[in-house]
């Protein structure tokens, strides 16, 4: 008869963890016809870009559940599609990161060590302070993504300069006008 397991010890482990293939901040060879500085320097600023990006996507997911008053269902449905297109923007950017070659940020301990981002409270903030808040970390992440556009393009990556400006820029800032109209005064009943 086989003994109960016992919870005093750990489990033994599936399968030894291998060594890194590819350190983090390094690139491996890709015949796109970019230089290793170009390719290095892209993945540095996508890098900074995607961790911003992952931390505006939990904001937006942390305020999509925390959302209370009035305008609740209004805008927790639109908190969430935008955190939906804050996603889809992470994953385009992780991509460009391994297409040059590189290792895109992805574990969150790791993204929380290199965001811009500044960490909101752990508990509900006000209606404003929560809008704010978020708009503040598209204006981070927009001022950014200009100079990251700007200089890639520089390097000969127009590649990621297009990614940055028509996925991380151009959504950016029409989900800034959509917060915005909500920050802007509005009675509730006509006089
Ligand atoms: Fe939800």
């Amino acid at each position: 008869m086989t003994a109960p397991p016992s919870f005093d010890t750990p489990p033994p482990r599936q399968s030894r963890a291998g060594g890194e293939v590819q350190a983090f901040d390094t690139l491996q060879h890709v015949g796109i016809g970019l230089s290793h500085d170009s390719r290095l320097y892209s993945c540095r600023r996508l890098n900074l870009l995607l961790a911003d990006t992952q931390m505006l996507y939990a904001l937006y997911k942390k305020h999509h559940w925390l959302m209370r008053g009035p305008t609740f269902h209004q805008l927790h449905l639109l908190l969430d599609r935008h955190a939906e297109q804050q996603l889809a923007i992470v994953d385009l950017l992780a991509e460009r990161v391994q297409s040059l070659g590189g290792v895109a940020v992805g574990d969150p301990r790791h993204v929380a060590e290199m965001t811009r981002v500044p960490r909101p409270p752990d508990g509900v903030e006000e209606l404003p302070a929560m809008l704010s808040r978020l708009l503040e970390a598209h204006e981070t992440i927009l001022v950014d993504a200009r100079d990251a556009a700007r200089r890639v393009a520089e390097r000969d990556d127009v590649g990621s300069e297009d990614l940055i400006v028509s996925e991380v820029i151009r959504t950016g800032e029409t989900q800034v006008w959509f917060l915005g109209e909500h920050l802007v005064h509005t009675p509730l009943t006509r006089a």
